[in-house]
């Protein structure tokens, strides 16, 4: 079972990522941030998974190791801005509980409140 490692980049700023079990490849499987991590809520960002490595339930199990990491840190809620075209992206955040807030041009806006679990256990 692969881990989640979590990094303070500054003091705001969480970055979560899986590692790669081969010590040659130098890029990480998956990864992303929440900023403003010191207020109640959050804002994700840079959610990537290697293109090699997609379909596999990496950004699934990214994804649900932070939640319950932000969780954990008592917060109340994050969100999110996702492509309108982004497809995979955005049947990801809903199978885990991200709701769509308001369209914003080419973006869907979507937040999660964390203080009870709301999905997460399916694939959507
Ligand atoms: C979006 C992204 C993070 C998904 O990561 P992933 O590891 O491939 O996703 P998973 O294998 O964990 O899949 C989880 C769910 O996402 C959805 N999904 C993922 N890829 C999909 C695709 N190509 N088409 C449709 N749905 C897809 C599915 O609902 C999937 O659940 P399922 O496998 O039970 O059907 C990845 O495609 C990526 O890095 N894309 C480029 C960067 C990006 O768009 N980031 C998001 C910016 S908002």
């Amino acid at each position: 079972m692969k881990e989640v490692v979590v990094v303070d980049l500054i003091t705001t700023v969480k970055f979560f990522l899986l590692d790669v079990d081969k010590p040659q490849d130098d890029r990480m499987l998956a990864s992303c941030q929440v900023t403003d991590w010191e207020q109640l809520g959050g804002w994700v960002q840079l959610v990537h998974v290697n293109p090699n490595c997609r379909r596999q339930g990496y950004g699934r199990l990214l994804l649900q190791e932070m939640l319950a990491y932000a969780r954990e840190a008592d917060k109340t809620g994050l969100g999110l801005a996702v492509r309108k075209h982004n497809k995979a992206a955005y049947q990801l955040y809903k199978s885990l509980g991200f709701v769509g807030c308001y369209v914003h041009g080419q973006d869907i806006i979507m937040t999660i409140h964390l203080g009870h679990q709301e999905g997460g256990q399916g694939s959507g």
